[in-house]
């Protein structure tokens, strides 16, 4: 027997999945949205302006918090400020279309200012604040950015001489001295408008830019259209079950899509009050924002609720969550066990949620009003059609391994690969369906259940790391000939890199030069794709074109057998 975890019983927004499982369709909310009516699209209109003309203009849009700010702007206050920064944009003279990236901490002006890029059109690019030099660049550079709204700290990481198409710098702290293209954002807000005319557009106008890695390749900007607001706004609604009264929060940065889909669209087309945490992960600061803001809806990821648990039950017992109603989780696997221990410790279950960025909003998902198999992602959203398929295309009956699959033709599906449809089209290559790249198979009942990637992406804590970024980047570092990556199994951040690598000439392997590329790693791409370990071989395995085996690593590394070697050198 499985082990089930029933629903709680409470009131929610989508009482009944076989109600609307098979017929449900996305069209039946488009008349929610107030383009049903007018026929003209804007997604910050849907988000903010639209509820100033009710009952919820003064009503907290936005909570925020780090150790420095506590702020609270009402659906008011941002339609104000948003519109003071889409004229602050057009006075810089972008205009439709034009790629507005955001390279910062969170901050109320990260909101405020892809709030206002949307108001005027532009399509909005968000950049983790992690990323050094070389990562800023390949996506700046990629989607010929015209202007980018950043720091004064984190602009050096901002190589202006390699970005042509880069007009300007929006800096949202002071600085002493402005350089040619440098905005000064406070003056130049305090000398915006705050009426702005809106840019109208249709649901397939192009609205934000993800740049997600694969197995191969640079970055890939995974593009996505301002209809995608129809699955934001209903999987808020029926997956994140928000309530007039609830303080949701989201802890993914927006540098990430749940961080956008789930930190800022979901939430505001539902007018909710969204509450944004700055700083890092701290067990007893998450504890006490949950605590002390009564938060209500949580969605957070597999890594933070093993960081919680491992923090230990007498941390938790000094804070009571009693306002806590509904708890989400996408990223990774969810493990069994987190799923008990939630139900300890704050008396809930803990969703899980299956997307991607390609996908751009839920695909596979536990609704509170279903069962819960833990282990289980859940099942298809209504309105999604979810299978597994073998590499022809055949769906396969329950039980069986294959590829997870989506019938094309959702409203949040990516539209582009940026610059690089042949890479769009890989994901299309069984007609009719989008392969996720990822490994699973359905249970008799319907329920998914992940078994891993199909590639050789890495997934460490919920992020997304292309093991040929890290090897071009291993590759830059004198010391080493040749590198090959791979996701090692890790009890708290799901997989952590290991790096295999095969020295140069005149170099010996020790702990101060494997140090040193791991910093070199850190600093030229990001913290989160430095290898934690590193492994020395004389040389790599590779198949007869060049390419490293990765796969020959991986079993190597866990001890499995190693499969076809047919295509090895020598
Ligand atoms: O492998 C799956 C894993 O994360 C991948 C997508 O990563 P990204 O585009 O960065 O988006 C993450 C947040 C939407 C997937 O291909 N993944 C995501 N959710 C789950 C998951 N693996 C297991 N269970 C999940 N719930």
């Amino acid at each position: 027997m499985k082990e089930i975890i029933p629903p709680d019983g409470g009131q929610h927004h989508l009482k009944n999945y076989e109600s609307v499982f098979g017929t449900f369709r996305f069209e039946d909310v488009h008349a929610d949205f107030s383009w049903h009516t007018t026929g003209k699209v804007n997604m910050a209109y849907e988000l903010i302006d639209r509820h100033t003309t009710g009952p919820r203009k003064n009503k907290t849009a936005l909570l925020y918090a780090d150790d420095h700010r506590r702020e609270s702007y009402t659906f008011e206050d941002l339609r104000k400020l948003s519109n003071r920064f889409g004229h602050l944009l057009q006075r810089l003279g972008v205009s439709k279309g034009d790629r507005v990236f955001f390279f910062m901490p969170r901050s109320p002006e990260v909101y405020i200012g892809m709030l206002g890029a949307f108001k005027i059109g532009a399509v909005v690019g968000p950049l983790f604040e992690a990323f050094m030099e070389g990562a800023v660049t390949d996506r700046l550079a990629d989607a010929e950015a015209a202007v980018l709204v950043t720091t004064a700290a984190l602009k050096e990481r901002v190589p202006r001489g390699k970005l042509p198409n880069l007009r300007h710098l929006i800096i949202v702290d002071e600085q002493p001295e402005y350089a040619a293209g440098e905005v000064n954002f406070k003056q130049a807000m305090a000398e915006s408008e705050e009426e702005l005319e809106l840019a109208w557009g249709s649901l397939e106008d192009p609205m934000i830019l993800h740049y997600t890695s694969g197995s191969t390749g640079k970055p890939k900007g995974v593009l996505h259209v301002q209809g995608a607001m129809i699955q934001h706004y209903i999987t808020g609604k029926w997956v994140l079950d928000l309530q007039e009264d609830d303080i949701y929060w989201c802890t993914a940065d927006p540098g990430w899509v749940t961080g956008t889909s789930y930190g800022i669209f979901a939430p505001w087309l539902n007018g909710a009050t969204n509450l944004v945490r700055g700083g890092r992960f701290s067990a007893d600061g998450w504890y006490r924002t949950l605590q002390d803001y009564g938060v209500t809806v949580w969605y957070s990821a597999p890594t933070a609720f093993r960081m919680l648990m491992s923090a230990g039950d007498e941390l938790t017992a000094k804070y009571s969550f009693g306002r806590l109603r509904h708890v989400l989780s996408v990223g990774e696997p969810l493990n069994p066990e987190v799923i008990r221990w939630g139900l300890k410790v704050y008396g809930k279950r803990i969703h899980d949620t299956w997307w991607m960025t390609e996908t751009g909003a839920h695909m596979i998902v536990n609704l509170p009003c279903m069962d819960i198999r833990p282990g289980s992602m859940g099942k298809p959203f209504p309105g999604i059609e979810a299978a597994i398929v073998d590499n022809q295309g055949n769906v396969l009956p329950p039980n069986s391994l294959g590829n997870l699959a989506v019938k094309t033709g959702w409203p949040s599906m990516m539209r582009q690969i940026w610059n690089n449809p042949a890479k769009y089209d890989e994901y299309f290559s069984v007609p009719g369906w989008y392969i996720s790249g990822d490994s699973a198979y359905m249970d008799e009942d319907g329920y998914f259940w992940f078994q891993g990637r199909v590639d050789d992406v890495i997934n460490t804590s919920g992020e997304r790391v292309g093991p040929f970024e890290v090897e071009s980047k291993l590759v830059e570092h004198p010391a080493v000939a040749e590198a090959g990556v791979i996701g090692k199994p890790d009890p708290l951040r799901g997989e952590i890199i290991k790096a295999f690598i095969a020295l140069r000439e005149g170099y010996a392997p020790s702990d101060e030069l494997l140090d040193h590329i791991r910093l070199f790693v850190k600093t030229g791409l990001s913290a989160h794709a430095a290898p934690r370990e590193f492994e020395v071989l004389e040389k790599l395995p590779k198949t007869r074109s060049g390419k490293i085996m990765r796969r020959v690593l991986k079993a190597k590394e866990l001890g499995l057998p190693t499969g076809d070697l047919s295509t090895i050198e020598d």
